[in-house]
């Protein structure tokens, strides 16, 4: 909320004291309610674990990932694997192993990863962020879920990864549960002094 705050009073006082172009609009303005937009949308994003039940529609969840693979990967090897679950029968069967590690969202979004590729954690986890900031940005809400991820590589939930038809050599790391939000978590605190400089 404070750094919400601290954003907005600098982009007022930016935009008030940049001279304006001859049509009265200020392009150092302009560039900070860019960057604004930008920041502002990273400090929204909080893991959201009560979903509402409607269904994202394909088109707008096809946006949302159409935007999110421009994500950096080393030599942009890209070495992920997109899997979106809207279907019943499987979320069901997820359930059926872990009634509560997807939050009952209605789409699940399985990352995997190319297991030859060295760079693979890192190029997925930074896809996966940005995932979920591309659908912070439609406010939509999204939670990591390790465990699913997790799960997803067990025997007992050969026959759900087996629906999820990925290349050999590709093994599930992450899921994302997807869905317009039912709550509005307050922001877990995070430590700056984590932060060094060295001068
Ligand atoms: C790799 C990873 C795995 C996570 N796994 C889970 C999970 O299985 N279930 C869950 O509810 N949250 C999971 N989270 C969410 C974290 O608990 C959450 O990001 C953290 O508490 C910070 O809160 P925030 O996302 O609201 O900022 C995971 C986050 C990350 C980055």
């Amino acid at each position: 909320m404070k750094l919400n705050f601290l954003f907005l009073t600098a982009a007022i006082i930016l935009a008030s004291c940049t001279p304006k172009s001859p049509e009265g609009e200020s392009p150092v303005a302009k560039e900070a309610d860019k960057k604004q937009i930008v920041a502002e949308t990273i400090l929204n994003r909080h893991s959201i674990r009560s979903f509402k039940p409607e269904q994202v529609p394909q088109e707008v969840i096809d946006t949302l990932l159409r935007t999110a693979i421009n994500a950096p990967s080393a030599n942009n090897k890209q070495p992920w694997e997109i899997r979106v679950i809207q279907k019943v029968e499987i979320l069901d069967k997820i359930k059926a192993l872990n009634a509560g590690i997807f939050h009952n969202s209605p789409t699940v979004i399985v990352i995997a990863k190319d297991k030859n590729n060295p760079s693979a954690d890192l190029d997925c986890g930074i896809l996966s962020q940005t995932i979920m900031l591309a659908a912070e940005s439609m406010d939509l809400g999204t939670c990591p879920l390790g465990g699913l991820g997790r799960l997803l590589t067990t025997p007992e939930a050969k026959e759900i990864t087996d629906s999820l038809e990925l290349p050999e050599d590709y093994e599930v790391i992450l899921a994302i549960s997807l869905g317009y939000k039912n709550e509005t978590p307050e922001a877990k605190p995070r430590d700056a002094s984590k932060i060094k400089y060295i001068n």
